[in-house]
Formats: C-alpha cells, structure tokens, sequence
C-alpha cells in the first residue's frame, strides 16, 4: 500500500542528511547514514492536509491551543500508548531540544547538575553544558543484548546536592533501549525521594520493535515534563513543531511566559500543526507499515553483519531506527574505521564516541531509508571492517 524502496533523490534540497554531509564527516560525496531522519517522503495523509493547506495560500500567525490539535494528541496517546493525557497540560514548542532546554533553565541553576543516561544524544550534553550546568552521567551497562541501568548508582549520582533534573531519554537514543515499568517506577522513586524533577524525552516513542512497548513517563511520574514529537515517526522534523506535557500549572505557565514573551515564539508553525493533527488522526496505518519496513531493514542488519563477522551477533536494537552496533569484539580503531569508511568506502556513518566515551568501540548507522541504500552501505561497513582487521 505504501512505497518505502523507491528511492527519491533529496540532494539540492538542502537537507541536513546529503546536502551538508561535508560539515561533519569533511567530504561532500558520501553514502550518508547520519543525523535521525529518514529518506522517505512523509505519509499520504500529510501530504495531502499540507497541499490544502499550502492552497489556502495566506500563512498569518496562528495558534495551536484547539481542540483540532489537542484532540488529535489526546487520540494518539490513548490509542497507540493508552496514555490519555490531560489536554489542559499539553503544550507546544519550536523543537524537543528548545523545550528541554527551557526546562533544564527553569528547574535548576547555573553550576546545577543534570542526570543523563550515557552513552548520550550529543545534543543532551551541549543543551545541558550550553545552559552552564554539570551533566552527571548514569552509563548504561551491556548485558547480553539488553542495556541495563545500575540504580544504586543513579541513586548515589541522584544523591547529590547539586543533582536537580533527570533528563531521560525513552526510548533511548543511541541505545535503543526500551524502559519497562519496573524501572520507570523505580526512576520514578529514586526521584521523588532525592527531590529529581524529570525532563522526559519520548521523541523515538514510536519507533519501539515486537515485543517491547513504550510507556510514557505520564503513567509512573508526578512532577515531569515530557516532550516529544511526530518529526521521527513522521519525517517532518524540518516542518518545526514539537509538544509535551507539563505536569504541575505554575511550571506550565512559566513555560508559556517564556515562549510567549522572552523568546516571541507563541506563532506555532501553522504546517506542523496541520501535520500533526493529520499525523495524529489518520497516520497510523502508514506509520505501521512504515515500522514494518523499518524492522525488516534492522534485521537485514543483523544477518549481513553476523554472516560477515559471527563474532559480533548483533541483534537488533529495541527501539529506534538506529542500529547502535557494538565492534567491540572485534578490536577494531575508531578512527582508523572512520577514515576507511569515508575515503575508501564513502559512507558516512556515526562513530560511536559522538555519544560520549562509552560509545567508543560503536557505531550509529541509521536505517531510515530504502533497502538498496542500506545495502551500500552496509556493504561499505563490512568491507571497511574487513579492511582494519587485515
Ligand atoms: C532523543 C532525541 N531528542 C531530540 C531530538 C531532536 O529533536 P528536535 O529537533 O525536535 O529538537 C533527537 C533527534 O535526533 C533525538 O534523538
């Protein structure tokens, strides 16, 4: 029904992904498996409510708090998460890292520290470094395929006088790991009896894989704000646009003063509204036939990988379109992998320690694109690993 393998060709469209490949890997003609978008055109539905929306032809300021919007929302959590959410508590803003960013300001001070899960999204260490505050890293140990978070030293970081925010990431970027209940409510505690506001980054929740399910952190959390985004699920993130939750009425409204009046931002992008609402009532049946396609392309991974090196049986991630893939068995350089990878094989993929230190020994290919990219790419990793190993 849906058409994820014909490839369309997005150079020249000044996409972050293809166009601007250079910035970061230093050559501009490569393969890219890079920053967390896809390589697929948005979902019909959204096309379509854009194109009316572009005819209407006048783009004045508009709003977002309606019940066109809030219901939408309010739909999605309940059918996809059985989450209703509270409409009076949601709240907009430009992007996820603006919104985090926000709160990370209005719950601590400068000097303050905030708890993350490492290894992290880099942009986590530079909102939390950029506002002037210390991260405290929680490292995420691997067991078998699993990620497991040792609680009795969050508990002892959380124990810290200047521990004031726990910015999770749930699901987990680059890890792909999914919460269970268990530990949300055990965060949960940790946090409550250390006095932890919690930051809830739930961008990738709908990306989560058979047999795992993502919990909102609305279900375990009292005091929270919980951002998040159609922008992965849907490929809209340069549409702008992100909401959340914001439990407790004087945090919300300090929020909104701010948006509003500090930052001049109450105009929402009125074509990310309109996504969202489309996206939100009537995206499902692609978004599912798109995960489809999305996992078949993480367990394409998993066989290419393990014929090629047995050594490693990766298995893929829980959550997420990245496959975060540990080389360590191997012994292979991460530098030395990175300049193969770019020079000989011209493919750009995510070195792991982008993520932090414990992500040395990894790398982040996104597999958000159709199977004969994937294959190229893959086909450059393993001929690069091989490479190396020689
Ligand atoms: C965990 C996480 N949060 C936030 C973002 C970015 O969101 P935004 O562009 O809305 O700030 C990303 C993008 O990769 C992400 O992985």
């Amino acid at each position: 029904m849906f058409d994820f393998s014909t490839p369309v060709d997005r150079h020249g469209t000044w996409c972050t992904q293809w166009d601007y490949v250079a910035d970061r890997f230093g050559s501009a003609d490569l393969l890219p498996f890079t920053i967390s978008d896809m390589d697929f055109p948005t979902a019909p539905c959204i096309l379509d409510a854009l194109s009316q929306r572009i005819a209407h032809g006048v783009f004045g300021y508009s709003r977002w708090k309606h019940d066109d919007f809030l219901c939408a929302i309010d739909h999605w959590l309940s059918t996809r998460f059985n989450a209703p959410v509270d409409t009076a508590a949601v709240v907009y803003g430009p992007s996820v890292i603006y919104m985090v960013s926000e709160m990370i300001r209005q719950w601590s001070a400068p000097g303050d520290a905030v708890l993350i899960h490492t290894p992290a999204y880099d942009a986590f260490y530079k909102v939390i470094e950029g506002n002037a505050r210390q991260v405290l890293a929680a490292p995420l140990r691997k067991t078998g395929n699993d990620w497991q978070c040792d609680m009795r030293q969050l508990e002892w970081q959380m124990a810290r006088p200047e521990c004031k925010i726990m910015l999770l990431c749930s699901p987990h970027n680059p890890t792909g790991k999914v919460w269970t209940h268990d530990e949300l409510a055990t965060l949960a505690q940790l946090c409550e009896r250390h006095n932890v506001r919690v930051i809830s980054d739930e961008i990738h929740m709908d990306m989560v894989w058979q047999g795992h399910h993502h919990i909102p952190w609305s279900v375990v959390g009292e005091r929270y704000a919980l951002f998040t985004s159609g922008s992965k699920s849907f490929n809209i993130p340069a549409l702008t646009g992100a909401w959340g939750v914001i439990s407790d009425a004087q945090d919300r409204d300090n929020y909104l003063a701010v948006l509003k009046g500090r930052d001049g931002l109450s105009s929402p992008a009125v074509l990310a509204v309109s996504a969202h609402i489309s996206a939100y009532r009537d995206g499902a049946p692609w978004l599912d036939a798109l995960r489809h396609y999305l996992e078949n392309n993480l367990r394409y991974v998993a066989d290419q990988l393990n014929q090629a090196f047995p050594a490693l049986n990766w298995h893929p991630p829980q959550a997420t379109y990245l496959a975060w893939i540990d080389l360590r068995a191997l012994g292979v350089d991460d530098e030395q992998l990175q300049r193969v990878l770019i020079e000989q094989q011209k493919v750009a993929i995510m070195p792991g320690y982008t993520y932090g230190d414990e992500g040395r020994g990894f790398v982040r290919l996104n597999v958000g694109c159709p199977r004969t990219k994937l294959e190229k790419g893959l086909q450059g990793l393993i001929n690069a690993i091989r490479v190396c190993l020689a």
